[in-house]
């Protein structure tokens, strides 16, 4: 880069990361939180800008700077920020109760949309895709009676010990005697392993289209394969579509033709509130029925709660056939915008990622100023409240950002 795009560059850092630096919402945090907020995923240095209002596809923060938000609390928000429809059965189950010691009828109504959509019978709620995924496992392994799960490095399926890399700070050692993570894509290293140990495996856990591994859909054939061989070792197919269900009305497993034995829901089906859904047919979900002996207690003092439950129900109502090919179809040609103005770009549906190879944080924050926020790696999503003239700003806002820091 040339003398001149380094001194550009550097003036604007410091022009756009100053006043939060300084702003007292930073200073306060640091003092009770170490990096000032609690996730992970959302912290960008040197301090992450603070969401005080959101509306529809706008977010706007502690300094009053409006963005258009391709975040959707990383692709939860399918109808954007404060959706009528939702905030009233909301407020409806406010002033009935939010949790009970009993359970409520409408988690039996979500159960019965996600099972109408998916044609996956049996369903049972928790408060994160985490939580999901780690009640799979578990399902898994009472179900088959076998300890191993095999997944694919790279992708991501939350925080439990199983789904996070052996060598990970605080994952125990001995994770990985139960735990192989394969290359996706990798028919030959698959092969070997299920040959190997396809008789201790209890579940091969994949995700269709891995964020974290660059937003590319897998391809048709290895998953065909990975069915196949999956069910010939007696193992069962955990499909996790807590990002992917939102590119069709059952996730994108349908896109394949193939049918998970269990699979893990979570972010747009709770309408914006904490969720995690599996589902499965009738004999594995019946490892978690309290009736019979010998099964997983599966607990939760907030899941399922009806906040949640019709909240979801409320958002997957609102999320047809025609919403859905819609949001797809404006995904296209954002994916299809970018491509010919030049920025590399994957995705799928209503999602997509950058791959440009400047550093992450300042293309962050050039697109945070340029007005569009995106997930701290780039991941995008659209919500229902866009339009073709949203995502236009958005392009427009991307390719400057974009250009800039190529310097
Ligand atoms: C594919 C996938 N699985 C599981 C999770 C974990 O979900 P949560 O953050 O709700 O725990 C995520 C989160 O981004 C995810 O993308």
């Amino acid at each position: 880069m040339n003398k001149a795009a380094r001194l550009w560059k550097s003036r604007r850092m410091d022009e756009l990361l100053a006043p939060y630096g300084n702003h007292e919402f930073t200073t306060r945090a640091r003092k009770v939180m170490t990096s000032g907020n609690t996730r992970a995923t959302l912290f960008v240095p040197p301090t992450p800008p603070y969401a005080v209002v959101g509306k529809g596809c706008h977010v706007i923060d502690q300094l009053d700077h409006e963005v258009i938000d391709f975040n959707n609390n990383y692709t939860a928000m399918i109808h954007g920020h404060s959706f009528e429809p939702i905030n009233d059965v909301v407020r409806d189950q406010l002033s009935k109760g939010t949790a009970f010691g009993l359970p409520t009828f409408s988690e039996v109504e979500l159960a019965e949309v996600l099972a109408a959509r998916t044609s996956i019978p049996f369903w049972r709620f928790n408060n994160s895709g985490t939580e999901a995924v780690m009640t799979a496992i578990r399902g898994a392994r009472a179900f088959t009676k076998r300890d191993v799960i095999v997944r694919f490095a790279g992708s991501y399926h939350g925080v439990h010990e199983t789904v996070v890399d052996a060598t990970a700070a605080g994952i125990p050692s001995s994770t990985q005697d139960v735990a192989i993570a394969l290359p996706q894509g990798d028919v030959e290293a698959f092969d070997a392993c299920m040959r190997e140990h396809g008789s201790s495996v209890a579940a091969v856990l994949i995700d269709l289209m891995p964020n974290r591994a660059g937003l590319i859909p897998a391809q048709q054939d290895f998953i065909t394969h990975v069915a196949e061989i999956t069910r010939k070792h007696g193992a069962l197919l955990i499909v996790d579509e807590v990002i992917t269900f939102r590119v069709g009305l059952g996730g994108m497993h349908k896109h394949y033709g193939i049918t998970p034995d269990i699979m893990t829901v979570g972010k747009i089906m709770g309408g914006g509130f904490p969720v995690g859904g599996l589902g499965g047919n009738a004999d594995v979900m019946s490892v978690f029925d309290p009736a019979t002996s010998g099964t997983v207690s599966l607990g939760g003092t907030f899941s399922a709660n009806p906040v949640t439950m019709r909240a979801g129900k409320v958002a997957m109502d609102y999320f047809n056939t025609a919403e859905i090919e819609r949001l797809n179809g404006l995904g296209e040609c954002f994916r299809t915008q970018l491509t010919e103005a030049g920025i590399k770009v994957t995705g799928f549906g209503s999602l997509a990622r950058l791959h440009e190879p400047v550093n992450v944080a300042e293309l962050w924050w050039t697109m945070y100023h340029n007005h569009v926020l995106t997930g701290t790696s780039t991941l995008m999503s659209l919500s229902t409240p866009m339009g073709q003239d949203d995502v236009d700003r958005a392009v427009t806002g991307i390719v400057d950002s974009v250009k800039a820091l190529r310097g």
